[in-house]
Order: structure tokens, then sequence, then C-alpha cells
């Protein structure tokens, strides 16, 4: 599957994303036939603004060609976690990209890391764990909410990650991560509502010297119980940050040249003054310019560590 490695041709049971325009992206399963709601087997077809697509068409072509639709066209292109995040049904609230990129900086992720992560969710952030550990970590993934476990299962399979991943049906505040666990992992992530509650059990988890831990919360009331909670717990380095991203727009600007070689030489009189004000040229400059509005807050990033050989 392309979600492990490059894939030159579409096969079936293959994800692919049909890319229509920058805001319109699909995640397809490319499944010929799939059940309607009397559970009949039917052709699948796929609908869009420019009109539908039958799925079983992609099968044989190549990633990143044009495909037609009824009413127009639109591209096929490989799966990535970015594109996933992007397309992916949601189940619950989801990490964006702008957040998982300074959590895999932050926690450290490379191939081969063991990483603790809780809610499972819709997988968003999964994804993004999955690729950076890959082939030699393992990603332990804890919900409470046994369907989203089911269909992250499901997922995962589908993309060709099972190996790399374990999918929990737990509650991680009552009961903690699997004591086989105990002081293997590399880092511990946490999207709950009551993320100090996991503390203790990350804590356990963490590997002894230099394990790292984040907690996203929404709320700044959450931040401060878990920071709290951290340093009871031995844990250094606390920092809470939150990611704003913001989106330049390009523009073309008109801008007045001032005689400089005027002003420098001579102090204008009034009049003089005046004129300069009128531009004798103006010139035009492709340019960017910050948007007056930007998307707001989304969460808190809380980050720590245990201190090298840590005594529990
Ligand atoms: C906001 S979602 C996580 C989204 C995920 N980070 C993503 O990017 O798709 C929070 C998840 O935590 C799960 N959850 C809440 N409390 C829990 C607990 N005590 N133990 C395990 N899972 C829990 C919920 O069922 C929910 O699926």
């Amino acid at each position: 599957m392309s979600f492990t490695k490059p894939k030159t041709t579409i096969e079936e049971n293959d994800t692919v994303i049909l890319y229509l325009t920058v805001q319109s992206l699909h995640a397809i399963d490319v499944v010929p036939f799939i059940k309607n709601k009397k559970d009949e087997l039917v052709e699948n077809v796929f609908q869009t603004n420019y009109g539908a697509l039958k799925v079983k068409d992609l099968i044989g072509m190549k990633y990143g060609s044009r495909v037609t639709l009824t009413k127009g066209w639109a591209y096929v292109l490989q799966p990535t976690p970015e594109l996933w995040t992007q397309t992916l049904p949601h189940r619950t609230q989801i990490i964006y990209t702008p957040d998982i990129s300074m959590i895999l900086f932050q926690l450290e992720i490379k191939p081969g890391s063991v990483v603790v992560e809780s809610g499972t969710g819709s997988g968003s952030l999964s994804h993004s764990f999955l690729r950076a550990i890959k082939p030699l970590g393992h990603l332990h993934t804890f919900d409470f909410h046994e369907q989203r476990c089911d269909i992250a299962r499901y997922e995962f399979k589908m993309h060709g990650l099972n190996d790399f991943v374990t999918v929990y049906h737990r509650d991680v505040c009552t009961q903690g991560f699997t004591d086989e666990l105990d002081g293997k992992v590399d880092a511990v992530f946490l999207d709950l509502p009551a993320p100090h509650l996991a503390v203790p059990h990350a804590m356990k988890a963490l590997k002894n010297s230099g394990g790292r831990f984040c907690s996203f919360s929404p709320c700044i009331e959450q931040v401060q119980r878990c920071c709290e909670t951290l340093e009871h717990n031995g844990f250094v380095e606390i920092q809470t940050m939150e990611i704003l991203q913001v989106e330049e727009y390009v523009k073309t600007k008109v801008i007045n040249v001032l005689d400089l070689d005027f002003v420098k030489t001579k102090k204008p009189d009034e009049a003089e003054a005046k004129d300069l004000k009128t531009p004798r040229e103006q010139k035009k400059y492709v340019t960017t310019q910050a948007p007056f509005t930007m998307p707001g807050h989304t969460g808190y990033l809380t980050f720590a560590t245990i201190p090298p050989l840590f005594a529990r």
C-alpha cells in the first residue's frame, strides 16, 4: 500500500486521494462494489461536484494521473499522513498538521521509537506517528470507545500499517497502559479530557532516562492541572505552547516612488513638499500580506521530560 512505500500503479483495496481543488480532496477506498442501505452489493460510484467516478476504473491507473469525471476531471494521488488528516472520516475532533509537526519534533519521534498514544480518536495523529517510527518502531494506541478502536484497526489494516501498531480498547485514566509497556516507551502522547489522571501511568510506561511526554488540551484549566501533576510526579522541562499558523496572501501592491535625491540635497519649501507628495512614478510589486483574521485557538501543547536515571 502506498501509506507504507511509494507505488506507481493503483491496485484494488488501495486508498487513494481524489484531488479536485486545493479545498476539495477526498479519500477513496478502491473497491469495485459496496453495500447500499438495503445491504445489496452495488457498483461503487463516487459522486463529486464535477460529476461521478466509477471507482473500479481507477484500478491499473498511474498515481498522479488525471481521471475523467462525468462533468470534469480530477487527479488521483498517493495518500500521505497530511492528506489523510485533510480527508479522513471524522469520528472525533482531530489533531491537525501544525500541531502534529511540533508534536513529532518535540517528542523526538524517529524510526524505531516506541510510542504510546491515547485516545486514538479518528487516527489523524496516529498516521503521522506511524510514518515516522517505521520500520522498527511501534505505536501502542488506546481508546475507551470500542467502535472507534474497531474502525481504527480496520483503517490501519487497509493502509498496510498493521505490523507497526496495536490498538487497545481500554480506559487509560483508570486502568493505565499495559504492564508489558512499563519502562519501555520513548514517548507518551495524550489527547484526553482529563490528562492529569493518566500522568502517573505515563510515568510508569516511559523509559526512565529522557522519556518525553506531550498532552494536547483545548482548555487552560486542563493544562494547569496537568502541569501540576507532571511536576508532582517528577517530570522536568515542563513547557506549554500554542501553535498558530499564519497564512500570508500573495498580492500585487502599487507603491509611489519618492524623489529621494531631491529630499537629500535640499530642504523643500512648503509648496515643493506638497508637490513631492504627488507621486511622479509608481511601481508594481508582487508581495505578501498577513491576513486580517486567522484561524484561532485549537489547543495547548504541554511537553515534559523524565530526568535521566529518575528513580521511580
Ligand atoms: C479528541 S479524540 C482524539 C483524536 C486523535 N488525537 C486524532 O488526532 O484523531 C479523544 C479520544 O479520547 C478517547 N478517550 C477519552 N477519555 C479516555 C480514557 N479515559 N481512556 C481512553 N480513551 C479515552 C475518546 O473516546 C476519544 O476517541
